[in-house]
């Protein structure tokens, strides 16, 4: 398959400009290494492991499966500080290439990562936390647009990248909705430097995720998907029916790992596939867009 790349994509050294986005519980180090055979940027939670000892045997099993990129996410204020810093540390002495941070102020890890040469994406939802990250000094900003999976934004990512490109002068990465080829010619042609998608690797045969979850993305479509503050305290997208409902008695409190968070690009989502293959469908379909755009 022929190559495309943005500044961004060949300074972390990725065959395509494309990142299995991080995603809590189920990104996991198998993962990571097929993304990295495939040419693009595998992420996982450091927190998906729950022991930093855990964490490190994760790391050295990515290191000896691949020597291509891999990122790791530290979310800051949602991780305990002493864990934290460990799991920076960690990164650091495993030689991790990139790390992704998100919900807090990533100054002292910039410090740090820059340190040892280790390149910072920050994942924001508005223009003010994009600026405080920009003055930190990351490598570049992850605008995480209306209808993602997870803790998602509300600005369609039309205005939003645009927005941010006007506003700010580290790259853009493009998040939220992007499920296939025609959607990552889109976010490119907004300005974004790398295509940053969730919601579509849930549906890999390597994600972690329990089989009728991966069965549900493929199942549902945007109408399925619910944006609410009722399950953590900030807004973020699950699939509607795993959401408890307030108005309802359901007994005993349901599990964190039985309320299913996706994005609306669950519409464009028709099969559970290898990440190989769907890196080549995502691929192919960017080089039929653009082709089918230069007439
Ligand atoms: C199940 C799930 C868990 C997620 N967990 C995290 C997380 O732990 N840390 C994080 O920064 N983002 C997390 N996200 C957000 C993704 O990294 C990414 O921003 C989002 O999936 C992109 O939108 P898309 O799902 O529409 O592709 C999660 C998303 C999903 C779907």
């Amino acid at each position: 398959m022929k190559e495309f790349s943005t500044p961004l994509s060949r300074k972390i050294g990725l065959r395509y400009p494309l990142v299995s986005a991080p995603m809590f519980i189920i990104s996991n180090k198998e993962m990571l290494v097929a993304c990295a055979e495939a040419g693009i940027l595998g992420a996982m939670p450091s927190l998906n492991a729950r022991t930093i000892e855990g964490f490190k045997e994760e790391l050295a099993f990515v290191k000896n499966a691949t020597d291509k990129p891999f990122a790791i996410n530290v979310t800051i204020g949602l991780t305990q500080p002493e864990r934290l810093m460990q799991d920076v540390q960690a990164c650091l002495e495993y030689e991790v290439p990139v790390m992704i941070t998100s919900y807090g102020n990533p100054t002292q890890i910039v410090q740090a990562a820059h340190a040892a040469g280790t390149i910072v994406l920050h994942d924001v939802i508005n223009l003010r936390h994009a600026k405080k990250a920009q003055a930190a000094g990351v490598d570049g900003i992850i605008g995480v647009s209306q209808g993602a999976g997870g803790h998602a934004g509300t600005v369609n990512p039309y205005v939003f990248i645009p927005y941010l490109r006007q506003h700010l002068d580290v790259p853009i990465v493009g998040a939220g909705c992007i499920s296939g080829g025609e959607q990552v010619a889109a976010t490119l042609s907004l300005g974004a430097e790398l295509a940053y998608m969730g919601t579509r690797f849930i549906a890999s045969t390597e994600c972690g995720a329990d089989d009728r979850f991966k069965n549900m993305v493929v199942d549902s479509d945007h109408l399925d998907i619910v944006y609410t503050d009722q399950v953590s305290g900030t807004h973020a997208n699950f699939l509607k029916q795993t959401v408890p409902d307030p108005e309802r008695s359901e007994g005993e409190a349901k599990k964190w790992k039985d309320i299913w968070s996706a994005g609306q690009g669950v519409s464009q989502i028709h099969e559970v596939k290898s990440i190989g293959q769907i890196v080549e469908d995502i691929v192919r379909e960017y080089w039929d867009t653009v082709s089918r755009l230069a007439g």
